[in-house]
């Protein structure tokens, strides 16, 4: 009993303290966070390392620092400071050990160990209990559909799930702009044979094609091996090419200014970062939202949220891989000079949102960087205005997921009916909504059934999810362009 109220007097003391150099409040935050060094796809399954464990939980350190403790910067209304409050926290990541425990290890720093004296409880019978580890705390990691096994694959787009994305993405594949570099670069990569024939990469499958994982297998080399044979061949100019190639594939993928759908990623990350504030808004007359979540995910909703968002009108950056330990950050806060209480809470007209980004591992030397959001040059976001911005993106039912995903079956099947109608604003490809087959050339047929071969050329450990992921795809084309066209046969396809 005693160690409750103790526990209790903790928690509101550093409320009343906080904010006290600043006239503005923080009220709610959204963030979205890349895994921590892990290693590498073409030996999967992948796990996190070490120096990955140390990664998150050094961000963990930092947003704490920044959000939470009784000293930081930005402290969170009414937030817990030491001992977790899971209504107000909520954490997600998809079904991926990397990604479930990169969360874990950010959360152990957000919410450390209670430590001696808090970490105990009286029963009724007297007895006193002790919790195990120093009172380490426990929050629950929920899992997301979207990204399930995504640090497993390489073809990162099949774990959106969403059948138009993968389309939109497959596209990139037969571009000229795609044939062109995969002509032109032949040779490089055929040159990095050596050195990556280790992986299971021989002549035909040192190509563009899998310029991620490609770079992926030596990057991870390159920080935990302390010899590389052949190393000789890794000039920094070909360092920065390996990077250069597979980031300008990541990119194509993920986004496409003429087919938002291909950024789905970042599309539904839009509408649970304004969902989950508006439910800290929303629940204002009693303060007991939600005021802090974390999503752990992979760099390609990062890529896509950077595309729909326009932030790669500042900066070309944007197009590049985001470092290990990346996030994203969206603050909600006002700098309204009454204190806000639960009776005296903010109108929206007075609440802001801004944007922070940190390429990598958040430390105070490397704090985020705050950028401005959709094409503008504005920091900050009135509440309302940024809703219908972000909104104008986002997707965040399932009814107008599977219609701007064109899917039908499991969870869309009772959507299935609206499909062909239902169009969302967000998509521009909503001419295929009917699953009209005029929007699925033969020539991307072609490509999937090159990429099918290809991970069957691979034929690596782990790549079976690869293949899989492309066979599935290519299944539900021919569905797609049965069901809902009604008269196109399979002969088409
Ligand atoms: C990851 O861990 C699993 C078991 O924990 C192991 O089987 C696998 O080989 C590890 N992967 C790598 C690349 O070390
Ligand atoms: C008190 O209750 C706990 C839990 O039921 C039990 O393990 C313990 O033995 C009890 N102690 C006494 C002195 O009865
Ligand atoms: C968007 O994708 C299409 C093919 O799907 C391609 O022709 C076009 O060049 C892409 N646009 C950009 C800006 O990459
Ligand atoms: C890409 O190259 C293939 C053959 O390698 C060719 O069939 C296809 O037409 C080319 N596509 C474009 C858009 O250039
Ligand atoms: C790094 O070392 C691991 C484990 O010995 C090995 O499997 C891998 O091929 C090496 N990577 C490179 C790029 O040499
Ligand atoms: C915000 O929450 C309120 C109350 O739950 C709801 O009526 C409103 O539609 C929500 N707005 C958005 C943009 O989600
Ligand atoms: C993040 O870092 C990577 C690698 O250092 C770089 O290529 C990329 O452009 C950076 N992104 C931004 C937005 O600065
Ligand atoms: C609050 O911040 C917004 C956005 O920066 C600004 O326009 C407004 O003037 C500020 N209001 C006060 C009272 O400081
Ligand atoms: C590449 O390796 C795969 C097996 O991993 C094999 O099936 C294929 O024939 C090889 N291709 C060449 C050109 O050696
Ligand atoms: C949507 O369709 C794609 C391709 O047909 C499929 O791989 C995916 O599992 C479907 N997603 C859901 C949620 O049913």
């Amino acid at each position: 009993m005693l160690s409750l109220s103790t526990t209790a007097l903790l928690a509101a003391l550093p409320a009343v303290l906080a904010q006290t150099s600043s006239s503005e409040t923080v009220l709610g935050v959204y963030m979205f966070h890349r895994h921590g060094d892990r290693t590498p796809k073409v030996f999967a399954p992948t796990n996190l390392t070490d120096l990955g464990y140390r990664e998150v939980y050094t961000s963990g350190q930092y947003y704490r620092s920044r959000y939470i403790d009784d000293t930081a910067t930005f402290r969170i209304e009414g937030i817990s400071p030491d001992m977790v409050n899971e209504n107000q926290i909520q954490a997600s990541a998809p079904v991926d050990n990397v990604l479930q425990n990169s969360a874990a290890g950010f959360l152990q720093a957000l919410y450390p160990p209670v430590g001696a004296g808090a970490d105990t409880e009286t029963l009724g019978n007297g007895t006193v209990v002790t919790a195990p580890m120093n009172g380490f705390q426990l929050i629950p990691v929920n899992t997301v559909e979207s990204g399930s096994g995504s640090e497993n694959d390489a073809w990162l787009q099949s774990t959106s799930s969403c059948y138009k994305s993968e389309l939109s993405s497959n596209e990139y594949f037969v571009t000229s702009a795609y044939n062109d570099t995969l002509s032109s670069t032949r040779e490089f990569y055929q040159k990095l044979l050596p050195i990556i024939s280790q992986a299971g990469f021989n002549a035909s499958t040192a190509t563009f094609d899998n310029a991620y994982l490609i770079f992926d297998y030596l990057n991870v080399g390159r920080i935990h091996n302390a010899t590389i044979p052949h190393s000789n061949l890794l000039t920094p100019e070909v360092v920065t090419q390996i990077y250069g190639l597979a980031a300008t594939q990541q990119w194509n993928l993920a986004y496409n200014a003429s087919e938002t759908i291909r950024a789905v990623g970042g599309a539904t990350l839009g509408s649970q970062v304004v969902q989950f504030l508006n439910a800290t808004v929303a629940s204002a007359g009693s303060l007991t939202g939600g005021k802090f979540a974390v999503q752990f995910g992979a760099y390609g909703s990062f890529s896509s949220f950077f595309g729909l968002a326009d932030l790669i009108a500042i900066n070309d950056g944007f197009t590049g891989i985001t470092n290990y330990a990346s996030s994203m950050v969206w603050e909600m806060f006002t700098n309204t000079s009454a204190p806000v209480t639960a009776s005296n809470y903010p109108s929206t007209k007075d609440i802001y949102v801004r944007f922070l980004y940190s390429n990598g591992t958040a430390t105070d030397a490397t704090p985020p960087i705050q950028y401005p959001l959709f094409g503008t040059n504005q920091m900050e976001f009135q509440w309302d205005d940024f809703v219908s911005r972000m909104n104008r993106f986002s997707i965040g039912t399932t009814g107008q997921w599977c219609s701007a995903c064109g899917n039908t079956t499991g969870i869309c099947e009772p959507y299935a009916d609206s499909a062909g109608s239902g169009s969302s604003s967000s998509t521009t490809d909503d001419g295929r909504s009917g699953g009209c087959s005029n929007g699925i050339s033969p020539a991307v047929n072609g490509v999937i059934g090159a990429m099918v071969t290809l991970a069957v050329v691979l034929g690596l450990e782990g790549l079976a999810m690869l293949v899989f992921g492309l066979r599935v795809v290519s299944k539900k084309r021919l569905r797609g362009g049965n069901g809902a066209a009604g008269g196109n046969g399979e002969a088409k396809l």
